[in-house]
């Protein structure tokens, strides 16, 4: 079941988020980020377990990224990432949202969702404010994929 993020829901964003940070697959996020960005948190709950997550953050009037995208260890492979990913292009749709992207390191995985990679310096500077966050900062290795959801 695909549903929105509660205040209950922080505990296990942050640890599922920091368990692939850790690894160095995704940016981490504190508790103070996450209560910030709440309303932006999609949940994959399967018998009361969160086995997955996905943010949707507005950057401007045209644009919104897709973020924090992780499934537990041991339940990837089932399709519920494509699904958080659906239900994230769904609201953007929902918002008139003409196009939306992500910083990955699985473009592949985004491009069966039809995501298609764009040059990093197409994307507005208002992109980067999360790298200062990023122990990778000067060595980035994310590739920025784009799907446009108007003709
Ligand atoms: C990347 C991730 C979100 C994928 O979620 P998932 O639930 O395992 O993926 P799905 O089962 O929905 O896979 C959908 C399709 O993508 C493919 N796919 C999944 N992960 C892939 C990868 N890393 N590389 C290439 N293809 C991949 C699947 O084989 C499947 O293909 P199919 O439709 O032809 O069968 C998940 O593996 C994950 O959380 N990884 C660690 C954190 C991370 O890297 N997050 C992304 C940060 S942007």
């Amino acid at each position: 079941m695909i549903r929105n993020a509660r205040l209950d829901d922080v505990a296990d964003l942050r640890e599922l988020i920091n368990s692939h940070a850790e690894r160095g697959r995704m940016l981490f996020r504190s508790v103070a980020d996450l209560y910030e960005s709440l309303r932006d948190f999609k949940i994959y709950e399967l018998d009361g377990r969160t086995v997955g997550c996905c943010g949707l953050q507005i950057i401007w009037a045209d644009l919104a990224e897709v973020k924090s995208l992780a499934v537990r260890d041991g339940f990837q492979g089932r399709g519920i990432g494509s699904a958080l990913v659906r239900a994230v292009i769904e609201e953007a749709r929902q918002l008139h949202l003409p196009r939306i992207f992500t910083l990955t390191l699985e473009p592949e995985f985004f491009q069966k969702l039809r995501f298609i990679q764009v040059p990093m310096d197409s994307l507005p500077l208002k992109v980067w404010s999360d790298c200062v966050h990023c122990p990778k900062q000067d060595n980035c290795d994310e590739i920025a994929m784009m799907l446009k959801l108007k003709p």
